[in-house]
């Protein structure tokens, strides 16, 4: 596990906010009718535009600078010509290199207007991230991060992903430790102050379970409920987490 110097969690900083200005286009842009593809090109424009880089651009061979899952796609959605249609829900992951620092984060956009439960999705993976932020403190452990996300999301009848968990960020988009968003208090890594974590709930409407696609990439609930994604870049300290991608 590694502790931030001063110097590298300014990088961090700058790093989340090209993320937050490119979540922020894409948001903008997102209207029925535009296809995940073009959601993608304005992601990358906003990111090169600011001197940065999309890390996910060949990471693993993955092919974009985002990744755009549409209803039932949890994550890892590959953009495309499929176009998002109104009452549809679109999450966009998005992680950006500069000057050698990763910034990571995800939200999930509405298409048009949505049902009232697709809203009360989208809020409850963003009200379980907060629940876990109570518990990101130096001195805390990872465990007590997952369960308070793991106990919030199952209190309010949602499945949480077990498949895909949240994760320390530097000059990797990936670094140790893994947060999980599920298990048990006081297990797992010490957090301490100065690391720097992606703390991402990836709730169902339904059952937890996921499958992978033949394209080695699209994460789909097994049984077709729709998802939500909520992720920031995180830095822990001695009181309240410093989010960095709001
Ligand atoms: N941004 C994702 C995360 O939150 C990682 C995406 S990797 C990709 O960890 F290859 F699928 F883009
Ligand atoms: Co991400
Ligand atoms: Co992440």
């Amino acid at each position: 596990m590694i502790v931030k110097t001063d110097k590298e969690r300014e990088g961090m900083r700058a790093a989340s906010r090209v993320v937050k200005a490119a979540l922020d286009a894409a948001e903008k842009f997102i209207k029925p009718g535009v296809t995940t593809s073009e959601i993608d090109a304005v992601v990358e424009q906003t990111i090169r535009s600011l001197g940065a880089t999309p890390s996910t651009k060949g990471f693993e061979g993955y092919p974009n600078a985002s990744c755009v899952s549409v209803n039932d796609v949890v994550v890892h959605g590959i953009p495309s010509l499929q176009t998002v249609k109104d009452g549809d829900i679109v999450s966009v992951d998005i992680t950006a290199l500069l000057n050698g620092y990763q910034g990571d984060a995800a939200r999930t956009f509405p298409v048009g207007n949505i049902s009232d439960a697709d809203k009360k999705l989208i809020d409850t993976a963003q009200a379980a991230f907060f629940a876990g932020m109570e518990y990101v403190k130096a001195g805390n452990r990872v465990g007590d991060v997952s369960s308070a996300v793991q106990l919030y999301t199952e209190l309010h009848g949602y499945g949480v992903v077990r498949a895909l968990t949240g994760h320390g960020i530097g000059h990797k988009m990936h670094e140790p430790p893994e947060v999980p968003n599920f298990g048990k208090k006081h297990t797992g890594a010490p957090l301490r102050a100065g690391l720097c974590i992606c703390v991402e709930p990836m709730i169902t409407a339904g059952d937890w379970r996921v499958f992978i696609e033949r394209d080695g990439w699209t994460v789909r609930t097994a049984d077709r409920s729709r998802a939500a994604h909520y992720e920031n870049t995180v830095i822990v300290t001695d009181g309240a987490p410093e989010i960095l991608t709001l």
